[in-house]
């Protein structure tokens, strides 16, 4: 397995693109089975994920065509098998995203119930008592989702809690339904939106999407399109944040300022003097140390649980104590551990992480268990004295394109080495 070997104490400076983001080009690409006729989707990332979703289509006998920018082409027209094998959905639980709209186009779908996850127990009840209220006829056996529906039929949904992948099988799922569905309690997420907006390219009548009440009015067939994904506000955040604890001074570019709103408010509470463009966020920390902040994780538009691991190295080189309370989800604090074996000052009570800010992080071997924490553990590194090896970066290979290329463009020190 590769590992990033890091050598700590270089501000970083320069300038950077972001990348598509993962998150939403998940559920963009498993909206395509909605689809009469081929849809491209482009600023799709090289990450893992999208490689797991292309082999999930693929094996249904979808025709998928990449170009050299990443410009894939989904043609569901050859579609043989409505099925997601345990073996794709255990390694991406995103997976579950091809349920809805399975069922919504071809009345039937079998896919792997994803089990717990490294952040939590993470159950997608929500989503199939949503189809079952829609009509569907769903039953569990095996372990996996079996469910069937002649044509779904529009409904009011009150959603328990807010879930991002919920919100979004339920919405593709009412595209086709008999009727106009009204999703409440809705997840408000910009990857949601986008989501909504491709939907609507292909000729679906979503309204209210970035609202917590979406309504969707169910049209007979949906058609292809050409749909570019919207930049990833937690890459982005990720560098920023980077930036932020190594004292350096960074722009980011071909983002979106306004979907990273509180993170933004956040390192400017820390000290950061960050500035925005239309596309662009500039963010300079002075060569000084950052100040601790506390920080409170929420969906959309509060601050994000994916920036949580991050910010959690962000305080803990930072000067003073704070706290990090994690609403999200249960079991998020993974990297906690690894943090203290490079020095960090960490106690956890219950879901909330109490930081006192140490003047120096020492190198480690660190590993994660899953995609933020392991970007927290490259963040310590990047200020940590010594070679900091961090292991198991094929999370981080999930979800951020080339990291240490652009690490490494940013000044870092920083080196694959593969196995
Ligand atoms: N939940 C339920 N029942 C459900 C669905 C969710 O109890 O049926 C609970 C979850 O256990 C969790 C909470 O609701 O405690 C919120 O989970 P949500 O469903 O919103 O998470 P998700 O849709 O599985 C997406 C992102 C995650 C991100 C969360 C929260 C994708 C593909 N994944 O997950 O991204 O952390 O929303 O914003 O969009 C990541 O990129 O690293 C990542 C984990």
């Amino acid at each position: 397995m590769d590992k990033l070997l890091i050598t700590g104490g270089i501000p970083l400076e320069g300038e950077i693109r972001i990348s598509g983001a993962k998150n939403a080009a998940l559920p963009i690409l498993a909206a395509t089975l909605l689809a009469d006729g081929p849809v491209k989707v482009g600023n799709i990332p090289h990450l893992q994920d999208i490689t797991t979703t292309m082999e999930l289509l693929g094996r249904m006998g979808v025709e998928l065509v990449v170009d050299e920018r990443m410009n894939i082409e989904v043609d569901c027209s050859t579609i043989r098998e409505l099925f997601a094998p345990y073996e794709l959905v255990k390694s991406m639980r995103a997976s579950i995203l091809v349920l809805g709209p399975m069922l919504a186009r071809f009345g039937e779908a079998v896919v792997s119930l994803p089990g717990g996850c490294a952040i939590g127990s993470r159950p997608v009840n929500l989503h199939i008592e949503g189809l079952v209220k829609m009509g569907a006829d769903v039953h569990v056996e095996g372990g996996y989702i079996h469910a069937k529906a002649r044509r779904l039929k529009a409904t009011r949904l009150v959603m328990d809690l807010v879930t991002v992948t919920g919100t979004e099988n339920l919405m593709m799922a009412a595209t086709l339904a008999e009727g106009t569905t009204v999703i409440e309690n809705a997840a408000r997420e910009p990857e949601v939106v986008d989501l909504a907006n491709c939907l609507n390219a292909m000729g679906a009548k979503i309204n209210g999407a970035g609202s917590n009440t979406i309504a969707v009015e169910g049209v007979d067939g949906l058609s292809g399109t050409h749909y570019d994904v919207l930049p990833d506000r937690i890459e982005s955040g990720t560098y920023l944040a980077a930036a932020a604890i190594t004292g350096g001074h960074v722009r980011i570019k071909d983002t979106q300022p306004r979907m990273l709103e509180a993170v933004i408010e956040k390192l400017r509470e820390a000290g950061a003097r960050v500035e925005v463009g239309d596309r662009w966020i500039d963010l300079d920390m002075k060569g000084c140390r950052p100040r601790a902040i506390n920080i409170r994780t929420s969906p959309y538009p509060a601050f994000p649980t994916d920036m949580q691991a991050q910010f959690t190295t962000l305080n803990v080189v930072a000067e003073g104590a704070a706290t990090i309370s994690e609403t999200v989800f249960e079991n998020r604090f993974m990297h906690v551990h690894e943090l203290r074996r490079m020095g960090a000052d960490i106690q956890l009570e219950g879901n909330t992480a109490v930081t006192r800010g140490v003047e120096r992080l020492t190198a480690a071997p660190v590993m994660a268990t899953d995609l933020r924490a392991s970007a927290s553990l490259v963040l310590a590194g990047l200020v940590a004295e010594g070679d900091t090896v961090v292991e198991r970066i094929y999370h981080i290979d999930r979800g951020y394109e080339s990291i240490e290329e652009k690490l490494a463009k940013l000044g870092a020190r920083i080196r694959r080495v593969p196995a």
